[in-house]
């Protein structure tokens, strides 16, 4: 779906489907396969057939839960990487209400799969990441207003996970 609208999003999200996949062997096969499989589904909201609120986490999940997909998967596109700040300042926080966020490794691993991978799907820091998102969209945009404020989330998930990769004597940079 994202293929051929958007082959730079298809990029990006198979580069997190990537980064989910190396992280995986920190979980249990059946949440390894849930981490990859939200990474690779987590910004399928950019579809343009799937835009609805215009908030891709919300689109996404939406029409994840209208294919029955499992209802962790769902949530955890739905929540990924800070939604929920985002959706504050765009008046969207009674409908991402409708996913419940779970607060776990597993979302963390999530969160720094998609934080330590570039729009192009190649490897990066959290810090340059945020500065690339910034750059990319720039001062007046409200997803620069949003990534200011989730900052210190997105870095916690981040370090978070890279303390776990460490741990296990997984390389991840
Ligand atoms: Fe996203």
């Amino acid at each position: 779906m994202l293929a051929s609208a958007l082959p730079r999003r298809w990029a990006h999200v198979q580069g997190v489907g990537r980064r989910a996949a190396l992280a995986a062997p920190l979980f249990s096969p059946d949440e390894a396969e849930l981490l990859v499989g939200a990474a690779l589904l987590h910004d399928i909201g950019y579809s343009p057939e799937l835009i609805d609120t215009g908030f891709h986490p919300i689109d996404g999940a939406r029409y994840l839960r209208e294919t029955g997909a499992p209802t962790r998967l769902v949530n955890l596109v739905a929540h990924h990487s800070c939604a929920y700040r985002e959706a504050e300042l765009r008046g969207l926080t009674g409908e991402l209400a409708a996913f419940p966020a779970e607060v776990t490794p597993i979302r963390d691993a999530l969160w720094w799969a998609d934080m330590t991978t570039t729009p192009d799907g190649e490897m990066t820091t959290v810090d340059q990441r945020i500065s690339e998102v910034q750059a990319r969209y720039g001062p007046a945009d409200l997803v620069t207003a949003f990534i200011r404020q989730a900052q210190g989330e997105l870095v916690g998930a981040v370090e978070r996970t890279e303390q776990h990769l460490q741990a296990a004597g997984i390389a991840h940079a």
